[in-house]
């Protein structure tokens, strides 16, 4: 019979991201971000990325899930469903208002600490990513964001500010979210002022090469300061089959992967593989570099690979297809083999367990599954339960296949985070009830609710599966 246990010490916990659930945005000297920027949106009104904070427009993460002053109850529920650990992420705006200060705002850095020690208070072990999906409105307006190089430079103080001030509270740590993302969506993910599907691949991968020598300068320095951290990157990873076995449809879902990969083998390589300088000779891309990046590429690799899985992709080399692929997020088009969730994402438990076999036997260093889930809509019921077996039916169907990786094929991972493991903000559409939490949050897209929390069906389940380590999934 099949052995779904996970190897002692595995991390299992859950994932959010500042932006999307501490709220109070302004409160305690914290400057805007580009997250607050985005208005609310649904699958069908695409969030709209304003210049600056404008008046009389909804912005869920003004508020979110207020966090910021529910930590404490929030951690506690993380704590009884036996977290081993929390991914959360730092708001670079709490610590720099701006992003181009010299001191960092006090009060935002104590808010962690506090979050941070509620954490540990409990045994669970903080993974912190140093920034997703939010940079310092400020940096936008004057610097033009990651495509200026000047970037570089504010990253690394806010680095120096972070890891030295949380150095013996966090060991685990992430660079930059789903840093692939910027080639689909730069709005969200790097601030840029660009629409999802018109993204101009030369500025984008500009402003990549600024975050990769970021990143790798945070790396070095990290290690520099506290041998024992360890710091990886965070990638989006869509594994993409092709339609037929006609080769072309081959070659086409493996040039589709291969722009991906130029953003894990430049952070765990340490340098732009021969097939991506071609790649970017042929797009006219010629990213401006100073003399010393390569060196600090090299010097700068990564300890293990964080990703984000939740759906697999499908590609063709029809023209009409290809055509029609690029407009979706991820570009792809549908899969007869599979169901696809209320937003359209295409459930493929198996991909994951293809997934990380791929990116193993690429990169042979740690893996972390940082994201997986369901959004779906959850109905309470007379008697204020909410029976999300659709989350609990999707999360079991990855975990078996991620054991499978794991006891079959040999596979190294360090932990798994679902996403969203108390309901928050959506990233793509800015609303609430799409939900991915094992705790519901009382409160709905238009920002009305109380704001309670209470427990989903599947926070029971899941509290079985972690304190079984795996082996109790039913
Ligand atoms: C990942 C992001 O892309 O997917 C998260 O890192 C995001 O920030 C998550 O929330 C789920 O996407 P969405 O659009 O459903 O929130």
């Amino acid at each position: 019979m099949m052995n779904y246990k996970m190897p002692e010490g595995f991390l299992w916990g859950g994932a959010v991201a500042a932006n999307q659930c501490e709220g109070a945005w302004n409160i305690d000297g914290k400057g805007a971000s580009t997250a607050d920027c985005m208005t609310g949106g649904s699958l069908h009104v695409k969030r709209e990325y304003t210049h600056g904070v404008e008046d009389g427009k909804y912005y869920p993460s003004h508020e979110a899930i207020d966090f910021y002053h529910h930590y404490k109850e929030d951690v506690k529920l993380f704590a009884e469903m036996g977290f081993k650990c929390f991914r959360t992420s730092i708001n670079w705006t709490r610590i720099f208002p701006i992003g181009d200060e010299l001191e960092p705002n006090e009060a935002g850095l104590k808010f962690y600490d506090d979050l941070f020690d509620e954490c540990l208070k409990y045994g669970i072990e903080p993974v912190v990513t140093i920034s997703h999906y939010e940079t310092p409105y400020g940096l936008v307006e004057k610097y033009g964001t990651w495509e200026n190089r000047k970037m570089i430079g504010f990253f690394e103080n806010y680095c120096k500010v972070i890891f030295k001030r949380y150095k013996n509270k966090v060991k685990y740590w992430k660079t930059f979210n789903e840093i692939n993302a910027i080639m689909i969506m730069p709005s969200i993910a790097a601030g840029i002022h660009m629409e999802i599907g018109k993204v101009d691949s030369k500025v984008c991968m500009q402003a990549a090469h600024h975050q990769f020598v970021a990143s790798a300068k945070a790396v070095k320095l990290g290690h520099e300061m506290n041998p024992a951290f360890k710091i990886g990157m965070m990638i989006l990873y869509p594994y993409t089959y092709p339609e037929t076995c006609n080769p072309v449809d081959s070659i086409e879902a493996m040039s589709i992967m291969d722009i991906h990969y130029i953003f894990s083998d430049v952070q765990v390589r340490g340098y732009y593989s021969r097939k991506a300088k071609k790649y970017f000779a042929m797009q006219g891309i010629n990213i401006v570099m100073e003399p010393e990046d390569e060196a600090i590429l090299r010097e700068g690799t990564v300890d293990y690979i964080g990703f984000s899985y939740y759906m697999s992709s499908v590609a063709s080399a029809e023209p009409e297809k290809k055509e029609a692929a690029k407009g979706n997020m991820i570009r792809g088009i549908a899969n007869s083999y599979l169901k696809s969730s209320e937003w359209g994402w295409q459930i493929d438990p198996v991909g994951l367990r293809i997934s990380l076999n791929a990116l193993y036997d690429r990169y042979q260093i740690p893996l972390f599954v940082v994201e997986n889930g369901l959004g779906a809509v959850d109905t309470i019921e007379a008697d204020g339960s909410i029976n999300d077996s659709y989350r609990i039916e999707y999360l079991r169907s990855h975990i078996e296949e991620m054991a499978k990786a794991v006891n079959i094929d040999g596979v190294d991972l360090m932990g798994y985070t679902p996403w969203g493991c108390i309901d928050l903000i959506s990233a793509s559409t800015g609303e609430m009830k799409k939900r991915y939490g094992f705790i519901y949050v009382n409160k709905d897209n238009e920002g009305k609710g109380d704001m309670s929390r209470s427990r989903k069906n599947s926070f029971y389940w899941y509290k079985k599966v972690i304190a079984s380590n795996g082996g109790e999934l039913k």
